[in-house]
């Protein structure tokens, strides 16, 4: 487990950057040498020792850096977290859950004194100490799911479920891969995936949902998912598509190793207690392609996913323009394997 955390920038000069223990344990995303969307669903948390998925939350190296420029995008946008009346008290169970489970997994970093509804939070990275009433919101500086998602990496959705559906009727978004909270903020799960090519058609949200509706407090699980995003930029939202869309065509043979980053999603799902909602944090791990080609086996397998990708997926994932150069590239740093 990692006790430094880096001074970097996830936009402007983007000093965004991996040790060597953050590239060992980066989510790498494809366990075969081809990729088509699936339900790859499995329990979580759960996994080695000092890997992403060993705590229900991750904290690693990038933790302040990264909270620093959620910060900034609620001053530009504060749209970016929102919550529909009847989901603040899902936000309580989600304050709950990440409290909870941070103080468990990191007692050196966090710590969490419960008496009755008297509840102390120290947060030593940030600098943060909150007494505070539980479920008392006056007692907090911002709404509960804003006050937490604001000292956790990741994106957060909360789900409402009714109708045998969910709804996506809360969220605290400063991460994500082109999508827009503000625009899906209140639609249903198949209403919010209809962007997405081909995976209806495929049965692939019927039988997700399905499992998702059956999710219990007993257990949680997480699937990864994965796209390419030109400079370590976290905030690859629609809303700010003139900042970063641009930034694609800046793209050359001999810059491509540094500029092109793997952008990982670790999605857990989490039923919470009292609100009945479903919880689903979206963790962003970016990898550039030099650094993913320092394991051999890495750069092997993503030379063979990338070239081989339907079309239609890498239009979709956005990265169609640069697919040549970043094939080309990943081709060019093959080495036998051991
Ligand atoms: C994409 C939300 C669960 C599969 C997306 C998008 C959103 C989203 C907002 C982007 C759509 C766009 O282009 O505007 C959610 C939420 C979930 C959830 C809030 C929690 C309930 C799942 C599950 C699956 C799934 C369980 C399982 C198969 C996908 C796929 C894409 C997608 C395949 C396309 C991603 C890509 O190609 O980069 N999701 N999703 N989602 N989602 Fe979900």
């Amino acid at each position: 487990m990692t006790r430094h955390f880096n001074t970097e920038t996830f936009r402007g000069d983007y000093t965004y950057h991996n040790s060597p223990e953050a590239i060992r344990r980066f989510p790498f995303p494809f366990d075969q040498d081809s990729y088509t969307y699936s339900v790859n669903i499995a329990p979580h948390p759960g996994g080695p020792a000092g890997s992403t998925f060993e705590f229900a939350f991750d904290v690693d190296e990038h933790y302040v850096a990264e909270m620093q420029d959620r910060a900034i995008t609620l001053a530009e946008d504060p749209n970016r977290c929102q919550s529909l009346p009847h989901m603040e008290l899902a936000g309580w169970d989600l304050l709950e859950l990440i409290m909870v489970s941070k103080a468990r997994d990191y007692p050196d970093l966090f710590t969490l004194n419960r008496d009755g509804d008297q509840w102390h939070w120290i947060n030593r990275p940030l600098g943060i100490e909150q007494r505070f009433a539980f479920l008392d919101p006056a007692t907090l500086p911002f709404g509960p799911l804003e006050y937490i998602t604001r000292q956790t990496q990741g994106d957060f959705a909360l789900l409402h479920e009714r109708d045998r559906n969910l709804w996506l009727d809360a969220g605290m978004i400063t991460s994500q891969a082109d999508w827009s909270l503000d625009f899906d903020v209140g639609m249903n799960f198949f209403e919010w995936h209809a962007p997405v090519p081909k995976a209806r058609q495929m049965g692939v949200f019927d039988k997700a949902l399905k499992f998702l509706l059956a999710v219990d407090q007993q257990q949680a699980y997480r699937r990864l998912n994965w796209t390419m995003t030109v400079n370590p930029r976290l905030d690859t939202s629609p809303e700010n598509y003139h900042k970063w869309g641009p930034e694609k065509r800046s793209i050359t043979p001999q810059n491509v190793g540094q500029k092109q980053f793997l952008r990982v999603e670790l999605q857990t799902f989490w039923r919470l207690p009292r609100s009945n909602a479903l919880a689903f944090p979206i963790r962003c791990y970016l990898c550039c392609l030099e650094d993913l080609c320092t394991n051999p086996e890495w750069a092997r397998r993503l030379h063979l996913v990338l070239r081989d990708i339907d079309p239609v997926l890498a239009d979709y994932k956005g990265f169609a323009v640069n697919q040549k150069t970043i094939v080309e590239y990943l081709a060019n740093r093959q080495v036998p394997l051991a």
